[in-house]
């Protein structure tokens, strides 16, 4: 099949092996090294990658390769640890304790094939982040690139296309990267430039039929992107079998229930339903301040709705749909264990066990950028598929600490100044998610001739590509002093405004 299988040995990197493949067109998913050799047959991918990953092949209980992997004819790339692999399993050497991390450079040797492109002598620049290195190169295969540091920067086995490279391509400092990931994708492995939204929207329509039948769907509508891309996506494959269901969770932005449901009428076309379960949801979340338990109950509140809601309207809806996308599908199943999950999103973690649906996922395997794409294959309006992300559990993880409905209105009169201001000074667009959040902390401030003792707000907006990093967004000065202005002299209670200057990481984007 016209695809690429990813092998993630736990690299901080791995997601980016798969966007830059992605970018070049071509299908690929991320597995753990734990597939076996029978199951990749079966999934017949054109080409291999073995990522980086943090351990050392001379550690104990460290996930290796299988040797049936390598005789398998299929080509196989191994970044950094995969490389290391390859020659450990060949009977290279590897060099233990030489730590290598950041801006190297390394001399093009043989400018064929994982090369192409480049010339023999040529000096580039890549990223190395390193522990251990090879130090030479396996029986039978020949080197590629050298470095005085690294002298197998790059090999490749004589007998057999399979290569490894001691440095990450799939970074962007590593500049002609790229061309690098494209000559393994389409000169070595042969691989058609054909993943489009288009192919994907066919594919996804086949999927969700074959997968309903002829039962009935809800779908969980949040007025973000991905669950109103899902909900096109799966109207269009199975049209009135498809019941919307938008809750009003009481955690929504200032005006939310009223702009998603215009929205949607206007251009969805799927039969919807608005709840009001502002009540159910506040009294599960009194008293609650851990964001974790707040996730959880939220989740569970959701499909609880949905059940009543369903059954209420007559429908025996046996599916679910969710926007769930593939940072959160690869979270989730992630190498490093259950420690690496930082936060449980309620897409993939918060549901509860005896949950009566079947879920259907049409995104799963989709970068937020893809899902934008084929919400704009699919006719969606720019107003929609360009709106910031917005969490499931919505205000309840901004309102820091207890959820009251007071609390709940002051943060969303903050925000709404603050989105306005971002929109009056045309920055929405730069800007990767923007939102207030109400600190559990009053500070003392004065107003007229009276000493005030009240709420804080922190603003925060990040650039990001995909959530999983970001940096803070550097407003212009006047703007951020106009948007505090006008919170504290417009919201009541509240007389103090920060601006969060983290990036992700150390920090999240999200306060909770
Ligand atoms: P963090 O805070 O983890 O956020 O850096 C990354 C992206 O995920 C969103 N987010 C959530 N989305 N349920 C969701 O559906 C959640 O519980 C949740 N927590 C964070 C966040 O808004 C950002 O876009």
């Amino acid at each position: 099949m016209n695809q690429l299988l990813i092998l993630d040995y736990g690299s901080q990197f791995t997601q980016l092996i798969a966007r830059r493949i992605r970018e070049e067109r071509v299908y690929c998913e991320i597995h753990p090294p734990t597939v076996t050799v029978d199951w990749i047959r079966e999934w017949a991918p054109r080409g291999i990658i073995l990522s980086g990953g943090p351990a050392s092949v001379y550690d104990a209980d460290v996930p290796r390769i299988d040797p049936a992997l390598l005789a398998l004819g299929v080509p196989v790339l191994g970044i950094c640890y995969g490389m290391q692999l390859i020659a450990q399993l060949r009977g290279g050497n590897v060099l233990a304790g030489r730590r290598e991390y950041g801006r190297a450079e390394i001399v093009i040797e043989r400018s064929d094939e994982l090369f192409e492109g480049f010339h023999a002598g040529e000096t580039i620049a890549v990223w190395a982040s390193h522990g251990d290195h090879v130090d030479e190169v396996p029986p039978g295969f020949t080197r590629l690139a050298t470095a005085p540091d690294n002298p197998v920067a790059a090999f490749r086995a004589q007998d057999a296309p399979i290569f490894g490279v001691q440095f990450h391509p799939e970074v962007a400092h590593t500049p002609r990267g790229d061309e690098i990931l494209s000559n393994f994708a389409f000169r070595i492995c042969g691989c058609e430039p054909d993943w489009t939204a288009g192919s994907f929207i066919e594919d996804a329509l086949g999927r969700v039929r074959d997968q309903v039948g002829d039962r009935n769907v809800i779908c969980g509508l949040s007025g973000g992107v991905d669950s109103s891309v899902a909900a096109a996506l799966v109207h269009r494959a199975i049209g009135d079998q498809l019941t919307c269901i938008f809750v009003d969770t009481g955690l929504l932005r200032k005006a939310e229930r009223e702009n998603v449901e215009r929205t949607f009428r206007r251009h969805l076309g799927a039969r919807l339903v608005v709840v009001d379960a502002a009540d159910r949801f506040l009294e599960k979340l009194a008293g609650v301040d851990d964001p974790e338990e707040k996730r959880r109950r939220i989740g569970d509140t959701f499909i609880r709705v949905f059940e009543s809601t369903a059954r209420e309207a007559g429908n025996d809806a046996a599916f679910l749909v969710q926007g769930t996308l593939y940072p959160d599908v690869i979270e989730s199943m992630s190498v490093r264990g259950p420690s690496a999950v930082i936060k449980t999103h309620h897409n993939v973690g918060g549901l509860p066990e005896d949950m009566p649906f079947e879920l259907i996922e049409p995104l799963r395997e989709l970068f937020k950028d893809e899902v934008r794409h084929v919400g704009r294959e699919l006719g969606l309006p720019e107003e929609l598929v360009g709106r910031h992300p917005f969490p499931g559990p919505g205000l309840a993880i901004r309102v820091i600490g207890d959820v009251t409905p007071e609390r709940l209105d002051v943060l969303r009169d903050a925000d709404a100044i603050y989105l306005e201001e971002i929109q009056a000074a045309g920055l929405y667009d730069d800007i990767w998610q923007a939102f207030a959040v109400l600190l559990p902390v009053r500070s003392v401030g004065v107003m007229g001739d009276y000493r005030t003792y009240e709420s804080v707000v922190a603003l925060r907006a990040v650039t990001s590509r995909d959530g999983m990093t970001a940096d803070w967004f550097p407003f212009p000065p006047d703007v951020l002093g106009r948007m505090a202005a006008r919170i504290i002299n417009e919201v009541k209670g509240v007389n103090r405004v920060c601006y969060d200057v983290s990036s992700k990481p150390p920090a999240t984007i999200e306060w909770e």
